[in-house]
């Protein structure tokens, strides 16, 4: 489309401006999956010590599929929602029986494990195995409504497929780049609350900045 040299110069920004974050380091399904279901939710300053030490004593879905609920539920003290973390036993074991014990790269296969939604499914397949999903969150509906000065209702059921087919117009082939690209993104300069739009690699094609509306978008009608 005319708007895919944006997602190429997201790419190029996220090259120079990556948060050094320990999950960014590694491909394995496994501890991007946890990093998924753990900072979807919590704030990455909040929950990263959580993390770490989760994976120190859970390191591979095999220890974990081992474990006792409790002592995993222990570990997840702090992080809150603990439906998260039952879940993420209950997919270990999972991972276990159905593909024994290694990791479904497959997004329809990665979507079928319990507690993982479309985002998560997106962001593990186009991270650890190429695929070209978008892995479409609050960040995502925030950016492109305000790039594409878009007033659909960020609370409306078809939202997720809606800012799915608007993130396509912008999608690079390098699809697991761009989904964290726009992560960083949304939290460090397209921020909910004083966005910092004179840092922002594309503001000369954003809609709302140019026409001086940022802070109407997105549109939110219901909490
Ligand atoms: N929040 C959740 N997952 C993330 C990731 N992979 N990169 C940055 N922030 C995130």
């Amino acid at each position: 489309s005319d708007f895919q040299h944006i997602g190429n110069t997201l790419l190029h920004w996220y090259k120079e401006n990556a948060r050094d974050l320990p999950f960014r380091q590694t491909k394995d399904p496994y501890k991007i999956w946890i990093c998924e279901i753990v900072f979807q939710q919590t704030r990455i300053n909040q929950g990263l010590n959580h993390y770490n030490n989760f994976i120190k004593r859970f390191p591979d879905v095999k220890t974990l599929a081992d474990a006792d609920e409790d002592e995993v539920l222990l570990h997840w003290k702090g992080l809150g929602y603990y439906s998260r973390a039952i879940n993420i036993h209950k997919a270990a074991k999972q991972i276990m029986t159905d593909y024994n014990g290694s990791f479904p790269s497959d997004y329809e296969e990665i979507l079928k494990l319990k507690g993982v939604g479309k985002y998560t499914a997106a962001a593990v397949s186009s991270i650890c195995f190429d695929g070209k999903m978008p892995a479409v969150d609050g960040n995502f509906y925030r950016v492109l409504s305000r790039f594409f000065a878009d007033d659909f209702d960020i609370s409306n059921s078809k939202a997720f497929n809606y800012f799915s087919e608007l993130a396509t117009l912008i999608m690079p082939e390098k699809v697991g780049d761009f989904n964290q690209a726009m992560m960083d993104l949304g939290s460090e300069i397209c921020k909910p609350k004083n966005p910092l739009c004179g840092e922002c690699p594309i503001n000369q094609n954003c809609l709302a900045f140019s026409l001086e509306k940022i802070s109407s978008f997105p549109v939110k009608t219901k909490k």
